[in-house]
This record gives C-alpha cells, structure tokens and sequence, in this order.
C-alpha cells in the first residue's frame, strides 16, 4: 500500500513538473555560438511563471526607440498593452503618438487621424519594396510573432542581440568552407543561421534612457527587456494558459487520489487484500 502510495505521488509529480519545461532548444544547422539564455533566467518560464512587467514595459521602450525605425509590430494593437501593466490613459498617450490612415471621408480621401486604444501599431513601410529598399535588400521581419517563429524563441532573440562581434580567423575560416562570405551590408553574427545578417548591430550600451529606479540601459539589459516585451507580444495569453494548465494539473491531482482511494477499497472487498 505504501510504496504504491508512493509512486502514485511521483508519476504525479513528474507530470505536474513536465508542464513547466520550456523546451529550450537550440538553433538547427551551422551556427557557431550557442543560443543561450540569459545568467538571470526568465520570469515567465516555469509552472508558474509570469511576465516580469517592468521589463516589458522597458522592452516596449526599447522596441518604439530603436526597433521600430525598421521593424513593424502588426499583430499588436494598444489596448492590449494593459497586459503588461499600463493604465488606459498610458495606453491612450502611447496611441496618441501614432498616425494611422482615417476611414475615407465622403469625398473618397484618405486622411491621418491620430492612433486610438483599439488601433494596431502601425507598419513602418507601406510595403516590402520600399522595406527592402530602405535596407540594402533585406526586408525587415514584422517582430509580434518572432520568438515563436524562431527555434529557442525568446533566447534566440536575445542571443541573436547579444552575440554580435568581430568574426575570428577561425569563424572567417568556416564562413569560407560554406562559401559565404560577409559584404559591406551583413554583419557576423554566430546565432542566425548562416552566421550572416543584414541587420546591423541594434544595440549598443545606453542607447536609450531608462527611467529613474530603472536598471542601467546595458546591452545585456536592453536585449533582456526587448525579448521579454516580444515574448509577450507573441503569447499575451501565456498567464492564463498556465493558470489554467495549473488547475488542470491539481484537479487530476487530487481526482488521481479519489480514484486510487476507491480503487483501494473495492480491491479490499472484493479480493479482500
Ligand atoms: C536599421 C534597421 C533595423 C533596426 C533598427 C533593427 N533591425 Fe532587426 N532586422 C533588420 C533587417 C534588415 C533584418 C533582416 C536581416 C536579414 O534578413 O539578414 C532584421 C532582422 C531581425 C530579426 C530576425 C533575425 C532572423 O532570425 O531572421 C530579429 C529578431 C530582429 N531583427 C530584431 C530586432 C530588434 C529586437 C531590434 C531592436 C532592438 C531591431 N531588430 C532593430 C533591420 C533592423
């Protein structure tokens, strides 16, 4: 009956925990460097796990002053910024910065309006000729759904961010074996796959200001707050899925129990052991 008992408790257990994994993988292919996570770990990874909100709402500043002069966010509409933790009327202010093209008036034109709660962040390019015409050729990807596009999700992202240096003999060594090699647009970057990007390095330290009582604007803390905002942009419902995958979990948990309990009990009438 005890050891039963037990392993009851430990196939439980196992599958209450295996719901926290994260899966982190790493990139397929010929990258150099590993994708790695950050030395502070995620917030919202885990059983339990929530979005770190003042991290997010510095990534959204990060994202709107360096980001968004070539990346759209197409997917993420305004009010839903609450999920993060603003207040309606921060919502209403950070709308209010946008113009996005009015409904056309009865003589067919159509004008700007300024942006409101329930608009969309708007694109930055009218299309992807004039994104790619802007970038030397490489169009820009809209970031809403980028940590769920890439394989290692938000640790990609912030390894893509952070791991940008000088390539070594021994990198220009192996880019020459595949028969790349790196031109006046692309930068060395271990992390993409390729080892060659057309995005040049985005961030660099104290490149935005962050508010008092805030941690200092580093690399490290930028590409941080940026991968977190964008994790959030990709799954906003995240906290519910896990809350609700959590009582899931406790209700097969304690239904487990009932179960076992009954089963011993018949078992003991029945075969009378
Ligand atoms: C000056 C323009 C510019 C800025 C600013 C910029 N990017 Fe990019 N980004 C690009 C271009 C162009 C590409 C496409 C690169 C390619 O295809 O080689 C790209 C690609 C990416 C990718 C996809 C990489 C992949 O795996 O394909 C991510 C993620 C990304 N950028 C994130 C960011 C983040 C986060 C910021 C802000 C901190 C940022 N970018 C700022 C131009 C920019």
């Amino acid at each position: 009956m005890k050891k039963s008992l037990f392993a009851f408790v430990a196939v439980a257990f196992v599958a209450l925990a295996s719901t926290g994994m994260s899966g982190q993988a790493f990139a397929a292919g010929n990258t150099i460097d590993h994708i790695e996570a950050p030395e502070q770990g995620w917030k919202h990874t885990g059983i339990t796990g929530t979005f770190d909100r003042a991290a997010a709402q510095r990534g959204l500043q990060v994202y709107r002053e360096v980001c968004a002069s070539c990346h759209s966010l197409r997917h993420v509409a305004f009010r839903t910024l609450t999920g993060i933790g603003f207040t309606e009327r921060e919502i209403k202010a950070i709308a209010a910065e946008y113009t996005v093209m009015a409904d056309p008036n009865e003589e067919g034109d159509v004008l700007e309006r300024n942006a409101q709660p329930f608009d969309y962040f708007p694109l930055v390019y009218a299309n992807k000729q004039a994104a790619a015409a802007s970038n030397n050729g490489a169009v820009p990807p809209d970031l809403s759904l980028m940590t769920k596009k890439r394989v290692g999700g938000e640790n990609y992202v912030y390894s893509l961010l952070t791991h940008y240096r000088e390539p070594t003999a021994e990198d220009l060594a192996i880019l020459e074996k595949k028969n790349i090699s790196l031109g006046d647009t692309s930068y060395f970057n271990p992390i993409i796959s390729g080892n060659q990007i057309a995005m040049a390095p985005p961030l660099i330290e104290d490149l935005v200001e962050y508010a008092a009582g805030q941690p200092k604007a580093t690399l490290k803390q930028m590409a941080y707050d940026v991968s977190v905002f964008l994790t959030w942009t990709a799954e906003p419902k995240l906290e519910d899925r896990k809350k609700l995958g959590f009582n899931v979990m406790i209700y097969l948990f304690i239904f487990c129990g009932i179960m076992f309990f009954a089963y011993r009990r018949i078992a003991k009438r029945i075969l009378g052991h």
